[in-house]
């Protein structure tokens, strides 16, 4: 059967939404958990200004520390903007996402910027750090708390914008979970069609319990890479009615069930789940977690 990637985004998008500072030495052993169950892609944090969000002030040091500790993952790192982009590489991150929401009121609410401020700045990464691996990740792709629903062809359109700068790696953000399996299938399919050359990682938020129904929809239509959380923790403080994420352990049960290959183990993932959960008090959305009786038919 084929293989997913998962790619973790807990240690960035499950603390960001979280009141309390959590200290890096609390985030560096969750995120070891997180590599020993066999998680490779890796979102260790982002570079962002510690004024929009106070919990990644630590992102030097938490990057750091995982560059120097997991030599064989695959670490990237959220970034809005060239400042955050050098910040990522002295820390010896090689690969940054930088976010751009589809929707023009929330890239102003998110980062500040106008798509036009978005785009100059884009080329102004693509200019100064070539040797990065640069993924966009659209933010609002299924849906912005400002504006609505998008019309797929605006995202088909925003993207090739995008992909004229040399772009090739996309994440598509479902930022307030608004998504549903009809319009997934058909984004999915007019993205593959249209940009053939394109990879696409979707990010869908579980504010309605459709995390997992949209994650299998994009993996049925040709999706091989997808984002999720640890115990589905996650939000965007800049995304009101934003909440947890579609969790880890409970796609890995699913698509373990469903033959497909993730190379990570759902028990190991499972206990770390737990674990978060007893120590950080967030917003979570995972089900695995709380069942308590396991067999072997059923576990
Ligand atoms: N990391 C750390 N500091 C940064 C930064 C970054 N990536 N980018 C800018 N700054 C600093 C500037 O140096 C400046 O510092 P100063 O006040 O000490 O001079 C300050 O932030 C303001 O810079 P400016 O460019 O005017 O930023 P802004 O106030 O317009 O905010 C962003 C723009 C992009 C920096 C800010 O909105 C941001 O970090 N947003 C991230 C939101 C986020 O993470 N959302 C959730 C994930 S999608
Ligand atoms: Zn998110």
């Amino acid at each position: 059967m084929s293989n997913v990637k998962l790619f973790e985004v807990g240690p960035r998008d499950g603390f960001q939404n979280l009141q309390d500072y959590v200290p890096a030495e609390v985030k560096l052993d969750l995120i070891d958990r997180m590599v020993q169950s066999g998680l490779k892609h890796l979102q260790c944090t982002s570079f962002v200004s510690p004024k929009a969000i106070p919990q990644m002030r630590d992102a030097k040091e938490v990057a750091a520390a995982c560059v120097e500790r997991y030599p064989d993952a695959d670490l990237f790192a959220l970034i809005p903007n060239l400042y955050g982009a050098k910040a990522a590489r002295d820390s010896g991150i090689r690969s940054v996402d930088m976010v751009i929401s589809l929707s023009k009121s929330h890239n102003q609410a998110n980062i500040n910027r106008t798509h036009e401020q978005s785009f100059a700045e884009l080329q102004n990464v693509l200019d100064n750090c070539p040797e990065m691996k640069l993924t966009v990740d659209i933010a609002t792709a299924f849906g912005c708390p400002f504006e609505g629903i998008p019309a797929v062809a605006s995202l088909v359109d925003f993207i090739g914008k995008i992909r004229n700068y040399g772009i090739r790696n996309f994440t598509l953000g479902d930022t307030i979970g608004v998504a549903n399996p009809v319009q997934v299938r058909e984004t999915v399919k007019a993205l593959l069609s249209a940009y053939p050359d394109c990879v696409f990682r979707p990010h869908f938020h579980d504010t309605r319990n459709n995390g997992i129904a949209n994650t299998i929809a994009a993996i049925e239509c040709g999706i091989t890479e997808v984002e999720t959380t640890l115990g589905g923790l996650g939000g965007c403080p800049f995304a009101p009615g934003a909440s947890g994420n579609t969790a880890t352990e409970d796609l890995i049960w699913l698509l373990d069930k469903m033959g497909y290959e993730t190379g990570v183990s759902f028990e190991k993932v499972l206990e770390a789940a737990q674990y978060e959960h007893s120590i950080l008090v967030g917003n979570y959305s995972g089900h695995q977690m709380n069942i308590t009786k396991r067999s072997a038919c059923c576990g």
